[in-house]
């Protein structure tokens, strides 16, 4: 059989003959025409180019995931597994994921070449660790490089997604303010105009579906 089959963003893809040299993030960028993945370093150095890929694993019977860089993949070894790209997460014309609006509302995004990269670390993070520890965020983010920000904004704003984050609204938790239907209606408001209404519901990360043609005995 010449076919490799792989899922990206839930859209099955197959791929005759599929060219050994031809790396994952080349195939996403070129042949989906999903550019959200970058292409900085092209030697596995940077973390621009982050995904997420996904297997099932027969033993425990459940996905696995995992944040790779793209541009050190060949697409041959993508075969029956599942690829996740920023595209696949969120995006301002619909809906932006948590992870988006928490770095935009930072303000850890300035010329935005690493956001890609950074928000698909923290994505496979929290799809494996949905509270992490801070220091499992700061070691997930490792590997991503970002020229702007320096990135304290980066990080604390994913720290809302911490165990240690006594709220996930943050400085809008009712803790923080001294009369709880005044806080519940800043943090509405503040919540609407990111348009990230109820962001941090406690299904927040429920929204993937791995592939069950993928889910092999
Ligand atoms: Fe830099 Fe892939 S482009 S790690
Ligand atoms: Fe410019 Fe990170 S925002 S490289």
């Amino acid at each position: 059989m010449d076919d490799l089959v792989v899922f990206v963003n839930g859209k099955k893809i197959t791929v005759s003959k599929a060219d050994p040299e031809v790396t994952l993030a080349h195939f996403l960028r070129d042949k989906c025409g999903l550019k959200g993945t970058k292409i900085g370093c092209n030697e596995g150095g940077c973390g621009a180019c982050t995904v997420m890929v996904s297997h099932y694993d027969r033993k425990s019977a459940k996905p696995i995931h995992y944040a790779v860089n793209s541009c050190l993949l060949s697409l041959a070894w993508l075969h029956g597994k599942a690829v996740t790209t920023v595209e696949g997460v969120g995006n301002t014309a619909t809906k932006l994921h948590p992870i988006q609006s928490k770095l935009a509302n930072s303000h850890g995004t300035q010329c935005g070449f690493c956001s890609p990269g950074m928000v698909m670390s923290m994505y496979a993070l929290l799809r494996n660790e949905p509270r992490p520890t801070q220091q499992q965020i700061e070691n997930c983010l490792i590997g991503n490089y970002c020229r702007c920000t320096g990135y304290r904004p980066i990080i604390d704003g994913f720290y809302e997604f911490s165990s240690a984050s006594p709220c996930a609204l943050g400085q809008n938790c009712c803790k923080n303010q001294g009369n709880t239907a005044d806080a519940t209606n800043a943090a509405d408001t503040t919540n609407a105009a990111s348009n990230t209404v109820g962001e941090l519901s406690p299904d927040y990360l429920q929204d993937y579906i791995f592939p069950p043609e993928l889910k092999v005995k």
